[in-house]
């Protein structure tokens, strides 16, 4: 239907505004301002409880609140409304992709974040609760910050070795708690009289918190309170040194979040499936480059291709230079001839970067023979440009 076309590029334009993955200037001027409104609500809940502030500001902050819970409601419903125009729901129709996109968990944190207060509008909600349900809003930034979406992701990829390390310590809680109900049970009936009792001191001692609130007397109780103590430091190290290294490689690994909308602006992967773009994400790495910083340089060896998805290179072919701008790529011809580079390509402008390995090239070429062969025809083509030139 022909009228149907304003409201798609409206929707398209509005998509591209708060979408995170658009790096043009006024959808950066959105997210910067989303993001200090969300800092301004958590900084303005926490004020709010401290009785002097909330009443000498209490009409500014109900101001705040009111505008802030507009705004977030506008961009939550925003949010829905666009939902088609996302790659991840390319084949859904309107309303299945709003649904889709409804039960992910940014948008789920959204709604927490402005749903307490509708609740609380239609039910009497304790207003302790509905303050710290305010803090919900902090979440929000995850959508903005790569460590919090890093921190995640690196939680999520650990997850068998972290619970794994959860059996340990409640293995551990529960022997030190029954070795304790023996060993205390008649000295501190009260303590120690049960083994849920007594569970409470072994997840104190096992985390190495120690409150100190209930403390072994007998001889016996404090043996087995030292071996629980070094088996608490044990049991902890672990998983902390597990989710550290996975978290200080992946963020080396990135300067910025992936989205799925950067990875389709690519043309090269506009035809690919959700499904594959999603596995494509997983080897792509994130890397922002200053103007003039040498990218590759001829000569050195091939180890990875980069996508441009903001700013400008300029690739270096000593009688003339080539401008390649947001979409290209360049790279692929070392790896795919395993050359050195040919060329040597500089930023032009700040870059934006998403760089592919060797190793992965050659195995999403193998997964995805369209997008192989139209990466051959562009090496083809460049290497006919340079042998002609
Ligand atoms: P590679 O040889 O790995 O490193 C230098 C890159 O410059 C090369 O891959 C190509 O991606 C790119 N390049 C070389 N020649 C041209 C050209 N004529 N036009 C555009 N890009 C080129």
């Amino acid at each position: 239907m022909p009228e149907d076309v304003p409201r798609v590029t409206l929707r398209r334009r509005v998509f591209e505004l708060i979408d995170h993955g658009s790096t043009d200037l006024p959808s950066r001027l959105v997210d910067g301002f989303l993001i200090a409104l969300i800092v301004v609500n958590v900084v303005a809940t926490v004020l709010d409880s401290v009785p002097d502030l909330a009443t000498r500001y209490e009409a500014a902050y109900s101001a705040l609140e009111l505008v802030s819970v507009g705004i977030f409601t506008a961009e939550y419903l925003l949010r829905l409304w666009c939902a088609p125009e996302h790659v991840l729901h390319g084949r859904l129709g309107a309303w299945r992709s709003r649904f889709a996109a409804a039960t992910r968990p940014s948008l789920l944190i959204d709604l927490a974040a402005i749903a307490p207060v509708y609740v609380a509008l239609l039910t009497p909600l304790d207003l302790r609760v509905l303050l710290v349900l305010r803090l919900l809003r902090f979440l929000k930034l995850a959508r903005y910050s790569p460590g919090l979406a890093t921190l995640i992701e690196a939680i999520v990829a650990e997850r068998r070795a972290l619970g794994a390390c959860v059996v340990i310590l409640l293995g551990g809680v529960l022997f030190a708690a029954s070795l304790m109900h023996y060993a205390e049970a008649d000295a501190q009936p009260d303590k120690f009289g049960t083994i849920p009792d007594a569970m409470y001191w072994a997840f104190i001692t096992l985390t190495t918190v120690g409150y100190g609130d209930v403390v072994p007397v007998t001889p016996l109780g404090k043996a087995i309170a030292s071996l629980s103590a070094m088996l608490g430091i044990v049991s902890l190290a672990l998983p902390v040194g597990i989710l550290a290294s996975t978290f200080a490689e992946e963020i080396r690994r990135r300067d910025f979040v992936v989205t799925m909308t950067m990875v389709a602006k690519v043309p090269l992967f506009a035809e690919l499936s959700a499904s594959e773009i999603g596995a494509i994400m997983r080897h792509l790495q994130a890397r922002t480059v200053e103007p003039g910083e040498a990218i590759v340089r001829k000569g050195e060896p091939a180890t990875a291709m980069f996508f441009i998805t903001g700013g400008n290179a300029e690739v270096d072919l000593g009688a003339r230079t080539v401008r390649l701008g947001p979409g290209d790529f360049f790279g692929e011809m070392g790896l795919l001839a395993k050359r050195p580079r040919n060329a040597t390509v500089f930023a032009a402008t700040p870059m934006r970067l998403l760089a592919l390995e060797g190793d992965d090239l050659r195995y999403l070429m193998s997964q995805t023979p369209k997008m192989a062969a139209q990466i051959q025809r562009v090496a083809e083509r460049r290497a006919e440009a340079a042998g002609s030139g």
